[in-house]
């Protein structure tokens, strides 16, 4: 997690540091930092709390620099303060670096410098490569770095500076991802390409165990070794007004009415370019598909589909878990990462695993060229455009199109199956449509401190799912469970406080669904249910009812996971808490 930015070129650093800065944020946000080199001296500020904080300190404050770095921070090693915040320094305060990922020998290096009398300044595991850089420099920062790099253990992307030599940046990747800019006399680097979409389009990707040494004038890239690498430049297509919010109050309100587009945009962008993987689902014994949070659940949707349009067996494991047990994995298998930004260094990890064991890799990735996108045999892109909002919403139903596009594929009648999902992007419209109602549920129930959501079959997943999104963004409690779990515990919640968001579209498992509403109600709970438009029986036994237009079985979890992500929203909204930006999480999850 944290974000990095790094500028050299003609124009005055700070404020495209900070407006990169303030595109990263959604990478961590607990304090905030730049360094500028101002006239062969470092100047460096810091910050608790978000990059407003920082902007504000710098009011007024001359700096001209034109090159500089910043960091926006998610802390892992020692707790939010400004001697934790990043950019940090070696001890004569020549030599700045900022830092995302994990150095995890740390501890003994800190214990090698401090027994050479280094004084350290803050608890991370950052400072050491400050001083480390620092001692090892002896005229060129890069060969600094390259001493330096082969040291260090773990998952990292650094950039450091200097005032030795004041319009040089040297950048190191290592398991976190980094980006390299290229302008016109200016070059950049960034955490993502979103930071420094404004200025360039023109982006290199590094790898792991890469080193970019970059000036205004140019950009080398090296291995750890120091030798030459060649590197193939993108242009990217996205554009920076489809990251702005477009006059809606957050990105995440933003986001879920982008669904329809997102979607559409996914089945269209994969049909056409034929980004069908050349192999049958039926070549494998198993899929396992690995996933993380919102993405995870896609893959539980993702399953049914797979398996009833494949007949191939499939899982779907946290790739938290998938990453410490003994998943026998061979060339039989399949192995899917879903992920949205495409740098979840467990689903990564998955990934470079099964690959080593001779297994297959496929991803479901929305952003192009990240890490995951890369190490994979094939990847499916999602075209959701860029997701700000921490809270997963379009790339959800995103990675839904890719999934479901995915096991059609191969079948006699996918032809058929996928003119049918075609037209779920109208049906999400329309679900739009009525989000009056659920504002209203929301202003009803705010104040709960407890919610259940409860599904069956396709709607299971989109319990896990709402419950996710209301827990992370308005701090209430809340669980998905199987409807037909509850009598086997959780049914003991029950009283007439506890608000219960039952999904009960009209499909093969109806009838059942019912009788598990029955039996909240007949313990008074409060029933939330989400049914189609004109199912009475629905609409009778809720609280609350909100319909969503009626819609083939296989496609209802497209259409019912918007009312969960909207009643999360407004809950959050109204309680005036920060949507975009929930407490304590990030955007990107880089760290184990
Ligand atoms: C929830 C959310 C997270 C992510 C998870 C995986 O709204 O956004 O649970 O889904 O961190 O991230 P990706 O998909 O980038 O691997």
């Amino acid at each position: 997690m944290c974000g990095i930015i790094g500028y050299t070129g003609k124009e005055q650093a700070l404020p495209l540091i900070l407006g990169g800065l303030e595109r990263l944020e959604y990478r961590g946000y607990d304090s905030a930092g730049v360094a500028l080199i101002e006239d062969r001296r470092l100047v460096v500020e810091k910050r608790v709390g978000k990059i407003r904080e920082l902007v504000k300190s710098l009011w007024g404050k001359p700096y001209k620099g034109k090159t500089g770095i910043g960091h926006t921070r998610w802390a892992t090693h020692g707790e939010p303060s400004t001697e934790n915040a990043h950019p940090h320094t070696d001890e004569r305060c020549e030599f700045a670096i900022v830092h995302n990922g994990i150095v995890e020998n740390y501890l003994e290096l800190r214990k090698e410098l401090e027994g050479k009398g280094v004084k350290f300044r803050s608890n991370t595991d950052t400072e050491v490569i400050a001083h480390l850089i620092a001692n090892a420099y002896r005229g060129d920062l890069l060969d600094a770095v390259l001493e330096v790099v082969n040291r260090l253990r773990g998952a990292f992307a650094f950039a450091v500076i200097t005032v030795h030599e004041p319009s040089r940046i040297v950048g190191v990747k290592q398991g976190s991802p980094l980006v390299v800019g290229l302008g016109e006399g200016e070059n950049f680097l960034a955490s993502d390409i979103p930071a420094i979409l404004p200025y360039t389009r023109k982006i290199v990707t590094l790898s792991d165990g890469e080193v970019a040494d970059i000036t205004p004038e140019g950009v080398n890239i090296y291995d750890f070794n120091g030798n030459p690498v060649t590197k193939e430049i993108m242009v990217v297509p996205w554009d920076i007004i489809s990251a702005e919010k477009s006059g809606f109050k957050h990105f995440m309100l933003k986001e879920i009415y982008e669904q329809p587009k997102a979607v559409g945009d996914t089945i269209r962008g994969l049909i056409s370019s034929g980004e069908e993987p050349p192999f049958s689902l039926k070549d494998f014994r198993r899929i396992l598909m690995i996933a993380c949070g919102t993405s995870y659940h896609a893959g539980l949707v993702g399953k049914f589909w797979i398996e009833k349009l494949s007949g191939v067996p499939t899982e779907v494991v946290y790739a938290s878990e998938f990453r410490y047990a003994d998943f026998p994995v061979d060339e039989r298998d399949l192995i899917i990462g879903i992920s949205q930004s495409g740098e979840t260094i467990d689903t990564k990890f998955a990934i470079n695993f099964a690959k080593r064991k001779g297994a297959k890799t496929l991803s479901v990735v929305n952003v192009v060229g990240s890490s995951i996108d890369r190490e994979s045999d094939y990847t499916l892109h999602t075209h959701a455009g860029p997701e700000i909002g921490v809270a997963a919403t379009k790339t959800f139903t995103a990675q839904l199109s890719a999934l479901y596009f995915l096991a059609s594929s191969g079948h006699p009648e996918k032809d058929r199956l996928l003119s049918e999902l075609m037209k779920v992007p109208a049906k999400i419209e329309e679900t739009l449509d009525r989000s009056e109602v659920v504002e209203k549920i929301a202003d009803k129930y705010m104040k709960k401190k407890d919610f259940l959501y409860l599904g069956r079959y396709l709607s299971f997943p989109i319990a896990l799912e709402g419950a996710l999104k209301l827990k992370e963004i308005s701090y209430i409690h809340a669980e998905g469970y199987p409807a037909g779990e509850m009598k086997h515990g959780p049914i003991a919640l029950i009283d007439e406080n506890m608000p219960v968001v039952v999904v009960a579209p009209q499909d093969r498992v109806h009838e059942k669904t019912l009788a598990n509403i029955e039996e909240v109600r007949t313990r008074k709970g409060i029933i939330i249910g989400v049914g189609f438009e004109g199912d009475e029986k629905v609409e009778k036994l809720s609280s609350e009812f909100i319909a969503v237009p009626p819609i083939e079985e296989d496609f209802t979890p497209f259409l019912t996971v918007v009312p969960l992500q909207l009643l999360a929203y407004h809950i959050a909204s109204k309680l005036g808490l920060d949507v975009d930006q929930p407490r304590n999480l990030a955007k990107t999850v880089t760290v184990e």
